[in-house]
């Protein structure tokens, strides 16, 4: 088994979340349940929530865990470098990653999944552990299908999210 997912199935995890988020098209709920489910099922976790683009920069938006910082730039960070990116950012020891933005001293490894919904960028699911390598592989796998769901499942406003370019 591997040590990192504990006894989770990601299969299991997914249909949990697939299933919590249908028949409902609200962002704002569903954001709030996927944060609370993700961080009450993933072992090991300190923080799990999101960060939503708007008006170009990325607002702190529903969470599971302590109280974090509210804005950040994009470049910033692993949440913005994630979102200039439009692409995963795995930080196995955050003290080595240049810029990190440290909301909670005791989060020691982290993970930035982007939010993407045919070429719009709605924002980033970013996940924090209190130990070193608690991301790797397998949680870029779980949580970007997990991302697809949050993603497909809601109706998003205007004022959320920019195209490329
Ligand atoms: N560590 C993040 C900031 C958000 S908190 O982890 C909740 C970053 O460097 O972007």
């Amino acid at each position: 088994m591997d040590h990192r997912q504990g006894s989770i199935d990601p299969d299991a995890m997914h249909d949990a979340l697939a299933a919590l988020l249908s028949g409902e098209r609200d962002w704002l709920a569903n954001l709030a349940n996927a944060a609370a489910l993700i961080g009450r099922t993933l072992p090991g976790i300190n923080w799990a929530g999101f960060y939503l683009l708007r008006g170009g920069e990325l607002v702190l938006g529903p969470f599971w865990g302590a109280p974090a910082c509210v804005r950040i730039a994009k470049g910033r960070g692993v949440c913005g470098a994630a979102a200039e990116r439009r692409s995963t950012v795995v930080v196995p020891d955050v003290h080595a990653f240049p810029g990190h933005i440290a909301c909670d001293p005791a989060s020691r490894s982290e993970i930035v999944v982007p939010l993407l919904s045919c070429g719009r960028l709605l924002g980033v699911l970013d996940l924090d552990a209190p130990t070193i390598g608690r991301f790797a592989d397998p949680e870029r796998a779980l949580l970007e299908r997990l991302a697809t769901i949050i993603t497909t499942a809601s109706d998003w406003p205007s004022w959320i999210g920019e195209s490329a370019g």
